[in-house]
């Protein structure tokens, strides 16, 4: 693995405290920055110290996100990282789900970005929004949240000719993930989802850590989109296509 020295940088994590965000912040501070993450509830094992501040920060409320800005004084990288949605078909899911999936995954990420621009601006800094294959194709069953990682990942793009040539923003575009919380999400079904991946396995939190820690530092990548799908999703035709499944 390359090593990445971030020494004297301040990295922000929303959503640092848990699965992927976990990973990402980590990352950072294996690389020597200090780390700020923030999230609704604190990590289960503390992390202030050594490097690594919490905030309880509501990524959705402008009030925390004035608190949690008003403890900032240096920032060289933001991670928009805090999202996610419920499973849920559209019939029968209320307007205020959908509000709050598209608030959560699109307006937080616009409004934080917003709220780091000038702290950015002064260290020529970067923003990473970390998006999802949702966002690529149909995701149905979590709609909202596909269109609103579609919306994101067009936002970085309109964000990165914005604050050219200061800020840079950029998408990871992630795969299916394994984090704590995969089983409450793919059950039992792990294994067979990873078959269906060329790189054989889901994603890790410290695969998109180690993106993360390049693309802050790459001085002429900015509104690009990097995928860290695996190899995507193999398609469905090519799986009924193959004798074992026909016969
Ligand atoms: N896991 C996957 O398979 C996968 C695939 C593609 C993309 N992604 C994307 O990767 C990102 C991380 O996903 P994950 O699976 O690692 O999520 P996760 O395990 O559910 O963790 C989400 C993190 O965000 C925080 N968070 C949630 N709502 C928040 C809010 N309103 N304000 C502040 N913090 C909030 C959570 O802490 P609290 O609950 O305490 O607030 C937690 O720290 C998301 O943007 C997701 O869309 C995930």
């Amino acid at each position: 693995m390359i090593s990445y020295d971030y020494t004297g940088k301040v990295v922000l994590v929303t959503g640092g405290t848990k699965g992927l965000g976990r990973g990402i912040a980590r990352a950072f501070r294996s690389a020597g920055a200090e780390v700020v993450v923030c999230a609704r509830t604190p990590p289960d094992e503390p992390v202030d110290g050594a490097g690594v501040r919490f905030v309880r920060a509501d990524v959705r409320d402008p009030e925390d996100l004035e608190r949690l800005f008003d403890g900032l004084d240096r920032l060289d990288v933001v991670v928009n990282n805090a999202g996610g949605a419920p499973y849920a078909m559209v019939a029968g899911t209320s307007p205020r789900l959908h509000a709050r999936v598209i608030e959560l995954n699109l307006t937080a990420p616009l409004l934080v970005s917003q709220r780091a621009h000038p702290l950015l601006a002064a260290t020529a800094g970067a923003v990473i929004m970390i998006g999802s294959t949702s966002g690529t194709r149909p995701s149905p069953g979590t709609s909202a949240y596909g269109a609103a990682k579609a919306g994101l990942h067009h936002l970085a793009a309109c964000l990165a000719a914005e604050w050219a040539p200061e800020v840079r923003v950029n998408t990871v575009v992630v795969g299916l993930a394994r984090t704590e919380n995969a089983g409450e999400h793919y059950r039992d079904r792990i294994e067979v989802l990873s078959a269906t991946i060329p790189a054989g396995r889901m994603a890790e939190p410290d695969d998109v850590g180690e993106v993360c820690l390049w693309l802050a530092g790459a001085r002429y990548v900015t509104g690009a989109q990097v995928l860290v799908h695996g190899g995507g999703e193999t398609p469905a035709w090519k799986w009924l296509a193959s004798d074992e499944i026909s016969r």
